[in-house]
């Protein structure tokens, strides 16, 4: 078995590994946060998303609006494929390679409004790459502009522990995905299997469940007001038992 980079053999198979989640539902909860609470997005929105894999939510935000949307992530493989899927959508989208664990700068700045959506944030494991997170929003968007996250919390991963392990297949890759959480340290470890045509690899996941607190601190740090801390996929304030937040914070005015 080959072990490498996250997000690369599982690039081919994500699809199938995520396709439980509702994204039709999660864009249309998105965009009501965002276009329906809020009354700062122009149209069309110029939108940057990080982390967006192989654009599964890129599609969906696409699909329910008019906005433009330049698509990033840290995996050239998730990139190549998001690029696949979206390439009917020509001048709606654009794509650049950009880790936002480091100093980063996107293309095409300023944006009207930023996402970094479904665990990307918990794929930072200590606070000063948090912090070349928020340096590189704070520069990428509009002064006052947008920034919505998400993240898990160590609830989702005790509470959850039932589902650590599965496996399945899109008819030419198998996988298998088994989760480890350690709750003394915080960091919740995923390893998979794919097995296809061209072997047998295997990629080594390393994801910290920061807390509400430890976020809400991060983002005072680095002068972010909070808008709104949502529960999980509702409208309700997030609270110490929350499994998911959805952050809506306001990047500082400069
Ligand atoms: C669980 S996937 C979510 C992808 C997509 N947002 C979705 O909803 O399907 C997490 C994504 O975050 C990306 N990611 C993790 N750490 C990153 C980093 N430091 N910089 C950029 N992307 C990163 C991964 O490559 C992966 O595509």
């Amino acid at each position: 078995m080959t072990s490498v980079r996250p997000y690369s053999a599982l690039a081919g198979v994500y699809d199938a590994v995520m396709a439980h989640v509702d994204y039709e539902g999660w864009a249309d909860y998105l965009l009501h946060i965002m276009e329906e609470l809020c009354d700062t997005l122009p149209a069309p929105a110029h939108v940057l998303e990080l982390g967006a894999g192989t654009g599964l939510l890129t599609e969906a935000l696409l699909d329910q609006s008019d906005w433009h949307l330049t698509v990033t992530d840290g995996s050239a493989d998730m990139l190549s494929a998001a690029r696949v899927r979206l390439a009917a959508l020509g001048e709606r989208t654009a794509f650049e390679h950009i880790d936002f664990s480091q100093p980063w700068k996107a293309a095409g700045a300023p944006f009207d409004a930023q996402l970094l959506l479904y665990d990307g944030f918990n794929y930072l494991m200590h606070p000063d790459q948090v912090g070349a997170l928020f340096e590189g929003v704070g520069t990428a968007g509009k002064p006052g502009s947008l920034f919505l996250f998400d993240q898990s919390t160590p609830h989702n991963s005790i509470n959850n522990a039932d589902f650590f392990e599965d496996e399945g297949n899109d008819g030419t890759l198998r996988y298998h995905r088994k989760s480890l959480f350690d709750a003394t340290t915080g960091i919740h470890t995923t390893t998979f299997e794919i097995e296809g045509p061209e072997g047998r690899f295997t990629e080594t996941h390393r994801q910290r469940a920061w807390t509400l607190g430890q976020v809400e601190e991060l983002l005072a740090r680095h002068r972010f007001e909070i808008l709104d801390a949502f529960d999980g996929f509702s409208l309700d304030p997030a609270h110490d038992g929350s499994e998911r937040i959805h952050w809506l914070v306001r990047i500082p005015h400069g």
